[in-house]
């Protein structure tokens, strides 16, 4: 039988050691796995001010270069070991995660450090709209938001939300309640045709910010007017003939500018008052016939303006030989893709040659203005 002759103190002592050698020890080997890690070596990302030239973006919008920049990467791989990781990989895939709660912060973090962190919810939230497509209403609007949709960097409203013409007096942040969340790096897009013909509508954009980016789609006004009549009668079903609502006294020759289906084809004039607020460059001008028989490139040019990546190419379109107009796949593996429904393409009524050829007479002068303003030949008949 052994006695121990080490009295209780000297033991708890030599005990207490023990344990800070080992605690010691936890942190050196702490400090060298930190240490090796990209974070703190030469090439760390330091945030700044500093903005991208293309997208606007400086490297403190923490997504961007997490879904892009090869340092954003690094941080990702860091990230992952200080975060509790649930579903960030989604990052990858190009979508957005499900849920506000996908990475939790490891306690002991203080705010400021979470800003070096690549959180993919962080900064994730509502946001006032930096590109809207203006008109022209049947321009060929909701298609070209639809195809814009499939972007993994946009963001759109599905509704119009008729702000800056009918719901001004709601304010901002109404307004920004019906915006979709996004990631800082991801552009939010509304659309409401009735803006470009509404005259109070330039200067309350301008107001809520003078960097907006405006797109119009254009189409042949006189093709325009008829879908526009078109659409009339499916929604009120028996109608006034267009003649009579066209022409004043039935003449063909003394066209009705006061009929709405007439006066927003007058493209000039409307864009005349946006040219009063905003300067050319900062609208784009989508060729609605171009739209329908060659997507692909108007979308790389809806691409460029945008300052997005160019990722929806010809290849994500198949044509629908049935309703004659182009559909989207939005991921080039699926077999199916998404049309239009049936109210966008609709079979337009025959009309007498006199009349078309008389609202080509009196639309021919102002669409030719209307090319020279925006440097851009339509080729319109
Ligand atoms: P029609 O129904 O008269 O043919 P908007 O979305 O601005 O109301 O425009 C509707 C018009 O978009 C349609 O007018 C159609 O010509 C045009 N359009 C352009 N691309 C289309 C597409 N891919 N599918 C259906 N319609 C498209």
């Amino acid at each position: 039988m052994s006695i121990d002759i080490v009295p209780r103190s000297v033991r708890k002592i030599r005990r207490k050691s023990t344990l800070s050698f080992i605690c010691g020890l936890c942190a050196l080997v702490t400090v060298y796995f930190v240490s090796s890690n990209n974070l703190l070596s030469g090439d760390a990302w330091v945030p700044s001010n500093e903005r991208h030239p293309r997208t606007g973006h400086n490297n403190r919008d923490l997504q961007h270069f997490l879904v892009r920049g090869s340092s954003g990467q690094r941080q990702l791989e860091w990230t992952n070991k200080s975060y509790r990781r649930t579903s960030s990989h989604k990052l990858f895939n190009g979508e957005n995660p499900t849920s506000t709660t996908d990475l939790e912060l490891v306690k002991g973090w203080s705010s400021s450090d979470s800003l070096y962190l690549t959180e993919p919810d962080k900064g994730r939230r509502r946001r006032l709209p930096r590109a809207i497509i203006i008109g022209v209403k049947k321009g060929g609007t909701r298609a070209l938001l639809e195809f814009l949709r499939v972007h993994p960097d946009v963001k759109a409203t599905g509704p119009e939300p008729h702000f800056f013409d009918k719901h001004y007096h709601k304010g901002l942040d109404w307004y920004r309640s019906l915006m979709p969340e996004t990631l800082p790096h991801q552009i939010t897009i509304e659309k409401t045709p009735s803006y470009f013909v509404t005259s109070e509508v330039p200067s309350r954009i301008f107001k809520m910010s003078n960097s907006t980016k405006l797109v119009l789609v254009v189409r042949d006004p006189v093709t325009r007017a008829v879908s526009d009549y078109t659409q009339i009668l499916s929604k009120h079903g028996k109608s006034k003939s267009f003649q009579s609502s066209a022409f004043l006294r039935n003449d063909t020759s003394r066209i009705n500018t006061s009929w709405i289906v007439i006066r927003i084809g007058l493209y000039v004039k409307h864009l005349e008052n946006w040219l009063s607020v905003f300067p050319l460059r900062q609208i784009h001008f989508v060729h609605g016939e171009n739209l329908v028989t060659n997507p692909g490139e108007e979308m790389r040019k809806v691409q460029e303006f945008l300052g997005l990546e160019p990722v929806i190419t010809e290849k994500h379109f198949f044509f629908d030989k049935r309703r004659g107009f182009p559909c989207i796949k939005k991921k080039l593996t699926n077999k199916r893709g998404h049309c239009l429904d049936e109210s966008k393409g609709r079979p337009h009524p025959l009309l007498p040659a006199k009349v078309i050829s008389s609202l080509r007479r009196f639309y021919r002068p102002f669409n030719e203005k209307f090319y020279k303003l925006t440097n851009i030949d339509f080729k319109w008949p």
